[in-house]
């Protein structure tokens, strides 16, 4: 059978658990995408959307996975024959990469090791080394595949605006689990999705664009039709609709959902997530277990753990899933069979860092390892309390 019985307890990066009032938002009528009922849905979407990514920029969702999103980026701004540059943290970094060759577009990578960042001061020295050689730069804020946040996002944006190049991150799986100001950081290109931190089914992704992306693009002629980011904003400027049938469903959810996120307010999410990720790290740590990222670069959304050399991830995974229906992820790329994943975002609370950490434990210790697991899921109660301060309301 392709379903279960009770709810699974999705702790992959992605998609994430979907509340009850989210998914009861998706048992309203099927409407007109041409009438009144959307175009308030789809403003009010919109706005919602510019307040979780701090911009005023135009905001435009898509029915799309996040990589429709990244090939909607790639085929409105550039064309054959320009040259990106890509900061390479892992898989999602490269698949960039692959979607812009496939256009004929040229790509550099600058390569960080696997668990690191590229350091500010490299890129400084490349682009200095390459004056005028790249009309972007492309950065994926967290490396759903490493676990690593670019923790210099920051820097790396600056510089890459001193040199008057386009800027573009992929925040996919970190969109309402970590600080992200689009505006503020000057991030011409943002792309998001709807079923990592925000906590809302797959399959809606959406991008934000700056006037001067568009200003410096405007001999670009879009190499794709429904993934015409310009084409949405006529649209939407002209009739307030998508261009294509839009899922209506899926729109009332993630509506549903950043209300949830709005009403939690940013800066409680982020510290529910700094609070999430700090008990997982310590109690598997604690437990002798390794993590992969460098300590500075450790993401708040996506736990990267090495597995002892004498066990199997797919082991670990399968045991979970049938032994205790919680399902976390494993390696990807060159990391299949090192590593596991743990998603750590969206609704994340205490019950499902218990019973996840629990059972991860208990598979452990099945496959031989010698842990102390109440002592470890005791700690990772108490240091999540710590960090939330008066405890997260049973979220
Ligand atoms: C950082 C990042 N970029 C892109 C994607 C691709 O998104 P999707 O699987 O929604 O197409 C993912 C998915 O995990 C991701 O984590």
């Amino acid at each position: 059978v392709y379903y279960l019985e009770y709810d699974p307890l999705l702790m992959l990066p992605g998609p994430t658990n979907v509340s009850k009032e989210v998914y009861l938002a998706m048992i309203r009528p099927i409407i007109n995408h041409r009438g009144k009922h959307f175009r308030e849905l789809y403003v009010s979407l919109i706005e919602k959307l510019k307040k979780v990514l701090n911009t005023k920029n135009m905001v435009i969702p898509l029915t799309a996975s996040g990589t429709g999103a990244i090939e909607a980026v790639i085929s409105t701004f550039f064309k054959k024959g320009d040259r990106i540059l890509i900061l390479n943290h892992g898989i999602f970094g490269e698949r960039a990469g692959q979607i812009a060759q496939r256009k004929e577009i040229i790509v550099d990578y600058l390569n960080a090791k696997m668990g690191d960042a590229v350091s500010p001061e490299i890129l400084e020295n490349h682009l200095d080394s390459n004056p005028g050689k790249y009309k972007a730069v492309y950065i994926v804020y967290n490396e759903t595949s490493t676990g690593v946040t670019a923790r210099p996002l920051e820097s790396y944006l600056k510089i890459a605006k001193n040199h008057d190049l386009i800027t573009i991150v992929d925040a996919i799986s970190i969109v309402g689990g970590d600080f992200l100001y689009v505006d503020k950081w000057k991030i011409d290109v943002c792309i998001g999705g709807s079923q990592k931190a925000l906590a809302a089914p797959p399959v809606i992704s959406f991008v934000s664009v700056s006037d001067e992306v568009l200003e410096r693009t405007r001999d670009v002629n879009p190499s794709s039709l429904y993934f015409d980011l310009r084409n949405y904003i006529r649209w939407y400027e002209e009739r307030r609709e998508p261009p294509a049938t839009p899922a209506i469903p899926l729109f009332y959810a993630l509506d549903k959902a950043l209300d949830r996120v709005l009403s939690e307010g940013l800066a409680n999410r982020i510290q529910r997530h700094v609070a999430a990720a700090k008990s997982f790290y310590m109690a598997l740590e604690d437990c002798g277990l390794k993590i992969l990222p460098k300590r500075q670069y450790r993401s708040n959304t996506v736990i990267a753990v090495k597995t002892p050399s004498n066990i199997k991830p797919s082991e670990i995974i399968r045991m979970l899933a049938d032994y205790y229906n919680i399902h976390i992820a494993g390696g990807l790329g060159g990391l299949k069979g090192k590593i596991f994943r743990i998603g750590s975002m969206g609704d994340i609370n205490l019950q499902f860092i218990i019973r996840t950490l629990y059972a991860i434990f208990d598979i452990l210790k099945r496959l031989g390892l010698d842990i102390k697991t109440y002592e470890a899921v005791a700690k990772a109660t108490e240091i999540y309390n710590e960090v939330i301060g008066n405890g997260d309301k049973g979220r």
